[in-house]
């Protein structure tokens, strides 16, 4: 007999047993905004998790992470008892359908873990019933959903196993699962027919591929951006070498010119998502896959290409340096897989000191107060270009924007 340990109940309305779907990874950056949004479509939702102090974060009405507006819709669905907060997995509803939306990291040789989500499944197999219908929004390794089915199948269960991979930006998930069209797929017909109905809750528009069509889908399109990333980063370094400005250039090409209106401006381009899903596309194509590879060359090498600039412009060993942003990107809170530690790392080897400070992180105890960094700081260099620091008085410290963020004379570009 399995016994079942205390179930950690957010009002009266929603149980484990009458939830209408459980959401694996709910308290994750895509967990988040996915089981708001089914909660504000009036599901009851279970939100099952490893994560405790995500956990207690959400059911005392507090988001994690930054999510925008996402808060009064967390208020609401506490209020309406639409959740329930659960962090074993012998505490998955077996009433509706599973979504799993836990993190699928690349290994030490830049190839997918597909063990993360055997042993998800394995440990989760045991509350789950025949029938259910699994989601698989991860994004997964080509082939892994077909995997999965027949996994299952070997182990002489009958579970429906569908991929509907999260596209949205980080950060505006809520608004985008609304707004954008649903990749769905499903390894049988009733599978993908069951997925586009629960899509259908929250979304306007579900558009159906088979498995391996989804799972390139949301692969492709991180590489992709990727490698646009990578692309205008290396006309900037093309424009630099020339001593031209690159914002000049940039702004020339895309004024009233349709075409290009999508171009990124040149920066640094890291995170959770676009190196590790570019891998994951190169460990699939046996890493035939020369303009990904080029991209993380590109992107990587952008830090390095900054901190040899600067050592040929001054003697760095005399220096503080000061990084602005620590987050993976602007108005984010995220460090994950964020480039300004990697800034931090290569100048402590070359500087007096490297202060740093960002004005959304709070899971980092050296950042400083941007006063404090800015002050004590020889040199600056732009890591994150929060919109905060448009404005700021940098004393006339030189300040390095590859960006193209900021204006003034001490910018080094
Ligand atoms: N972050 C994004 O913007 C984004 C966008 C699209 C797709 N994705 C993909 O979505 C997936 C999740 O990414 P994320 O950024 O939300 O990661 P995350 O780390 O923020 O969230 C994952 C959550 O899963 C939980 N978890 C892990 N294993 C678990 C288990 N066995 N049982 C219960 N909970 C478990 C973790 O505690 C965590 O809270 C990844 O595959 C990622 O590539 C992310």
């Amino acid at each position: 007999m399995t016994v079942r340990p205390n179930i950690a109940v957010c009002g009266d309305s929603t149980t484990v047993e009458n939830a209408d779907i459980t959401v694996i990874g709910g308290a994750g950056h895509v967990g988040v905004p996915l089981v708001l949004a089914f909660a504000d479509a009036g599901l009851r939702v279970n939100v099952n998790d490893l994560n405790k102090d995500g956990l207690e974060a959400l059911k005392a009405g507090r988001l994690p992470f930054i999510e925008h507006g996402a808060e009064p819709v967390l208020a609401t669905a506490l209020a309406n008892q639409r959740l329930v907060f659960t962090h074993s997995p012998n505490l998955i509803s077996n009433g509706g359908p599973v979504v799993i939306t836990i993190g699928t990291p690349i290994d030490e040789f830049l190839n997918p873990i597909r063990k993360v989500v055997q042993s998800c499944i394995d440990s989760a197999l045991p509350a789950l019933k025949d029938g259910q219908l699994i989601v698989l929004r991860s994004t997964v390794f080509p082939g892994t959903t077909e995997w999965l089915a027949s996994y299952l199948e070997g182990k002489g269960r009958k579970l429906k196993v569908a991929f509907c991979p999260e596209r949205v930006v980080q950060g505006y998930g809520l608004k985008e699962l609304r707004e954008m069209p649903q990749i769905v797929s499903g390894t049988t017909s009733e599978a993908q027919r069951e997925a586009a109905v629960l899509f259908e809750r929250i979304v306007s528009e579900v558009v159906t591929v088979s498995p391996l069509e989804a799972e390139f889908a949301k692969l492709f399109s991180n590489a992709y951006r990727y490698i646009e990333f990578a692309a205008t980063n290396e006309f900037y370094l093309i424009a630099k070498s020339a001593g031209v400005d690159y914002r000049r250039v940039l702004a020339a090409m895309k004024h009233n010119y349709p075409r290009l209106s999508g171009i990124p401006r040149s920066g640094f381009a890291a995170g959770p998502c676009l190196v590790k899903d570019t891998m994951q596309l190169s460990a699939f194509a046996r890493n035939q896959f020369s303009l990904g590879h080029s991209a993380l060359l590109i992107n990587e090498g952008l830090v390095l290409h900054v901190v040899e600039d600067l050592r040929r412009r001054y003697d760095l060993s005399n220096l503080t340096v000061g990084l602005l942003g620590m987050a993976f990107k602007a108005e984010s809170d995220d460090v994950r897989a964020s480039l300004s530690y990697k800034f931090k790392k290569v100048l402590i080897g070359h500087t007096r000191g490297v202060l740093t400070t960002d004005p959304f992180v709070t899971s980092d105890p050296e950042l400083r107060p941007l006063e404090e960094v800015i002050a004590k700081s020889d040199l600056l260099i732009l890591c994150a270009p929060h919109a905060v620091y448009r404005d700021i008085n940098v004393r006339g410290k030189p300040v390095f924007d590859v960006w193209g963020h900021l204006e003034g004379a001490n910018v080094i570009r």
